[in-house]
Formats: C-alpha cells, structure tokens, sequence
C-alpha cells in the first residue's frame, strides 16, 4: 500500500510517500480501507513536536472508509462496513494518511450512509466540541434535539473547525448559539454553520453585542483563545456558566479575576479530546453518530466548512494548509486516484 510516514520530527518536509505491506489487524483490531483522510492542527503539532517511539509515524487522526478485514475477537460482521476513526495516531504508529490502517475496533464508528468526507471531519473537531459543550455544571451530559433548549452557548471562532463543529452540535441539540468571528467572510461561514447570532469581533463589542441577546449571561463559552478572550468571558458568563478551553491559540498563560468568577461559580474547564474522562469520551462518540444518523451535522461551505482536498502524494501540501491556517477543512484522498 501506499502510506505518509515521517521518520524524524520537523516540517511538512519529513513527510514520505512509501511503499508498505497492508497490516495486518490484531486482535481486537479492524483493518480499514480508507478513502479520506481528515486533517487537523494536532497533526502538524504532532509532527513538529512528539517523540516516536516505533522510528516511524504515519500521520492522521481522522479519516474513513469501509473495514477490509477484523483481527481475532471482533464479529466478522463488520467487514464490509462504512466507518469513521478517531484517534487513529494517538500512541500508535498507525494514522489515516495511508491507504490502509489499523485500529482497536472501538475506534470504528458505523458510518451509515453519510459521505466518507464527513466521517473525516468528525474525530477530532465533533468530539472536542462535544466535551466543551457537555463539560459545564449545568450543562447535560447527553447531546440530543431538546437537550439545550434553554440554553444560550457563545462559540469563539466560530469559522474554525472546532468554532463549527460546536455551533452544528449545539444547534443540533436546539441552543441559542452565538458566534464571534472575525471578518464579513467568517461571519458567512458562522451563519452557515447555522449560528442563530454572529459577532464580528474585530468590528463590534463582543460584551456589548453578547449582552444584547443574552442579558443574564450565557451557559457555556466554547474558547479557543482563552488568553485573548478572558476578560471578555468573565463579563459573559451567567451563575454557573463554564468557559471550556480547548486551545491556546494567541497566547498559553491566562489571568482571571477571582470575584468575579467566584460570585456566579463560574468554572473554567480546560478539555483535551485524547484525554478527556472515559465516560465522556463514550457518549460523545454515541451523540456524535446519533447526531449525523438524524442529517443534524454536514461539511461543505453550505455547512459554513469549505472543503479542501489534496491527494495523499501531497499531504506534505496538505499540512502545510493547516498549519498556515486556511479556512475550512483540509481533506486528504487515499484512495488510489
Ligand atoms: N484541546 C483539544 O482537544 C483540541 C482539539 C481540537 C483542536 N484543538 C486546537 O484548537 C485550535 C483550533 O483548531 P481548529 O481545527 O478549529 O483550527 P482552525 O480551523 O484554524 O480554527 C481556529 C479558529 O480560531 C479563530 N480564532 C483565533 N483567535 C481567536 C480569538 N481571539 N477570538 C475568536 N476566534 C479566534 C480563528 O479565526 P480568526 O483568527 O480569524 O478569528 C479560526 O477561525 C488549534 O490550536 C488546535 O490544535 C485542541
């Protein structure tokens, strides 16, 4: 088969396209034939920055396509079947950027008949969103239509994958999403997402705009900028509202005031998908398939996440989309042109 490996740490550059036998699953493994791989910022950071304890790497967290083969324990039944993965390459050598992976069954989420480009912008962007969106002391455990209808959530960057995940999640699950963004083009892309309020953050008062749709405050501020955005949070956040940080993006150290966040008990949750509480994990994974099975989710630029697609001969190109921040997601073809 044809894979990305990289060998060394370092720029898009140590990207290669090999030549390898398909592996074989073992047990409590399937073996996926993918057709697209999903790209995400954790990738390039992975690449740039983690050890390789095996030598080598393949690249890629998200991707899908159909399960080719099951290793022992797991019901051949499932060989055959559309799926999506999720953390393909966390602590394993065995990414997306390839023709085939390998990956503990668990990790092979049933498809149904939504489109391969979907399943692999789900893993990284959906999961994360859903934590943030559920991690809140009173926000519910379980996303579903109805499950936040009285709630008002504010989703900083609402134009970034994870900005649209958590706006389609959440108005999937029926809340009053506002998103800030920071042009007239993301505004459009935040809107499309299906944000019911869009801030232009560059352009207007965030406080003073926020307040004007939600005067108590709001339940949940999804951030991805908590550095750059606290002091706006504080003044936005009502009695018992959580701000859930899944990002440094412009900055890694952040100072609050304490009053002001002691008075309504406001909490401040800090959220890493790969390593968030088990619990959590697993029913964001059901909420999240749920969420696609009923149409709740989409990709595309009418779905506010223009796609953007490289062939696997150019993930290198393709990292370096991410990495450079383009709008939108960046979609990788694994299957043989
Ligand atoms: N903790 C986790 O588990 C987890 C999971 C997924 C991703 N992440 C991290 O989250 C970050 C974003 O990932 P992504 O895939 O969503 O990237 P992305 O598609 O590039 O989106 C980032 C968005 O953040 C916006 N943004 C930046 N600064 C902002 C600010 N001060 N206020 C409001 N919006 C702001 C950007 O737009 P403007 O700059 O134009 O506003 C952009 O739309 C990355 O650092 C990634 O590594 C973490």
């Amino acid at each position: 088969m044809k894979a990305i490996v990289y060998e060394r740490t370092g720029d898009p550059s140590v990207l290669q396209l090999v030549d390898r036998p398909v592996p074989e699953p073992g047990p409590g493994e399937v073996l996926v034939r993918l057709a697209v791989s999903g790209v995400n910022p954790t990738d390039w950071k992975a690449r740039r920055q983690w050890p390789l304890p095996q030598g080598w790497q393949t690249p890629g967290q998200d991707g899908a396509g159909v399960v080719e083969a099951v290793g022992g324990g797991v019901d051949a039944d499932l060989v055959g079947e559309r799926v999506w993965l999720w953390e393909a390459a966390w602590q394993r050598p065995w990414g997306t950027a390839a023709e085939y992976t390998v990956v503990p069954v668990r990790q092979a989420v049933p498809l149904g008949d939504a489109s391969f480009d979907l399943g692999a912008c789900l893993g990284i962007p959906f999961l994360t969103a859903h934590r943030c969106l559920t991690a809140g002391e009173y926000m519910p455990e379980r996303l579903h239509p109805g499950a936040l209808s009285d709630h008002v959530v504010l989703v900083q960057g609402g134009a970034g994958a994870v900005g649209n995940a958590a706006i389609q999640l959440a108005r999937w699950a029926d809340a009053c999403v506002v998103a800030t963004v920071s042009s007239p083009e993301k505004a459009q892309l935040a809107a499309a997402a299906g944000a019911s309020f869009v801030v232009d953050y560059q352009r207007q008062d965030v406080v003073e705009e926020v307040r004007k749709i939600a005067p108590d405050g709001v339940h949940t501020i999804v951030e991805v900028s908590a550095a750059r955005n606290a002091a706006v949070d504080v003044q936005l956040l009502r009695s018992g509202g959580a701000v859930c940080v899944y990002a440094d993006d412009g900055g890694d150290e952040v100072t609050l005031p304490i009053r002001p966040l002691m008075v309504p008990n406001a909490r401040w949750q800090f959220v890493l998908v790969y390593t968030e509480p088990k619990a959590a994990k697993a029913q964001a994974l059901v909420d999240v398939a749920a969420a696609v099975a009923q149409g709740g989710v989409r990709v595309g630029v009418e779905a506010g996440l223009p796609l953007h697609r490289y062939p696997l001969a150019d993930t290198a190109a393709a990292h370096q989309a991410v990495e450079d921040s383009v709008v939108g997601k960046v979609l990788v073809s694994t299957a043989e042109e």
